[in-house]
């Protein structure tokens, strides 16, 4: 066997032991952005170019330090993300309903839809909308100072690729609509939120390294996905869209935060890669429904 396939199988499983959860995965990962090649190059790199920086970095990894932190990347999408301490590292459920998303603003009749990233963290999905979305207009919005920092750097990293100063970033609360200098009609909000139950127990990657304000939402982890329906009704067009995160067990909760009594339509739950419940999608109609005994200004 070759020198680095031996480092690889003893690294995975030291990273298996420390219960890290895609082992073979991560250690690969390292290995090739030590070497500065792609995963899939990773075994055609020559024996004597072993890096024992290597092994640095998986004790990094088996300390349980996210793997995004220690290659200094995170991938999204069409994205190569800088992250780091201070900032969520994007996952890939989001990359789901960030799709979702996307594909709806390209069936839309609108020639430079507008569109609203609540909790930008890293830039993720406001960057990888304005790239597959070429004549929208994203605005991002980061309260976190030091999530702020990351996502204009990784804004200004793409300002020439793809997506041509179309994302706009601005410092603001989303719980507080006078913070945000916003004005609507928008095509589409999308966030995704902190949502966890302050006192849940969560992975050590998660508990040490993601920005706390990047996980907590009060006593039930609905607090930010109220306040995202209370803006996104106030900045929606009539027919614009609503796309917000959520935990596998907060499906049912959220549909009702978004339900037609609310005055929403067509208010759907969605699933992640691995089948469970992850975000909710609604249409702000902007007029009651009929029926109701309301009068309609047609
Ligand atoms: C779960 S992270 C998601 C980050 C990014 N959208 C992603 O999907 O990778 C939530 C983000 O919302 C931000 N945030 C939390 N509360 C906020 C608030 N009241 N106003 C604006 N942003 C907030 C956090 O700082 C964090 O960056």
């Amino acid at each position: 066997m070759s020198l680095l396939l031996d480092e690889i199988a003893l690294a995975t499983a030291r990273l298996a032991e420390a219960g890290v959860e895609s082992p073979r995965a991560d250690a690969e990962l390292i290995g090739a952005n030590i070497h500065n090649v792609r995963r899939n190059e990773l075994y055609s790199v020559p024996d004597n170019a072993f890096d024992a920086r290597f092994w640095v970095d998986i004790s990094r990894r088996e300390a349980r330090e996210p793997l995004q932190h220690i290659i200094g990347k995170a991938y999204f999408r069409y994205l190569e993300l800088e992250v780091g301490p201070g900032v969520f590292v994007p996952r890939p459920e989001t990359e789901v309903m960030t799709g979702w998303a996307i594909d709806r603003l390209r069936d839309m009749d609108v020639a430079e839809p507008v569109v609203i990233d609540l909790g930008t963290g890293s830039g993720a999905i406001a960057l990888a909308i304005a790239q597959e979305v070429p004549r929208s207009r994203v605005h991002a919005v980061e309260t976190d100072p030091l999530a702020f920092a990351w996502a204009d750097r990784n804004i200004t990293r793409y300002v020439d690729h793809y997506t041509a100063g179309r994302v706009l970033l601005h410092d603001g609360d989303l719980t507080k609509r006078e913070s945000l200098d916003i004005t609507g009609p928008v095509d589409l909000v999308i966030s995704n939120p902190p949502y966890i139950p302050v006192g849940s127990i969560v992975p050590p990657e998660v508990a040490e390294y993601d920005p706390p304000r990047a996980l907590w939402s009060g006593e039930d982890g609905l607090d930010a996905i109220r306040a995202v329906e209370q803006l996104a009704r106030d900045l929606l067009r009539p027919g614009g869209y609503v796309a917000v995160e959520h935990a596998d067990v907060q499906g049912a909760a959220v549909y009702w935060v978004f339900a037609e009594e609310n005055g929403w339509r067509d208010t759907r739950n969605h699933k992640d890669l691995a089948r469970r419940d992850r975000f909710v999608t609604a249409i702000w109609p902007g007029l009651p429904p009929l029926g109701d005994g309301h009068e309609h200004a047609l």
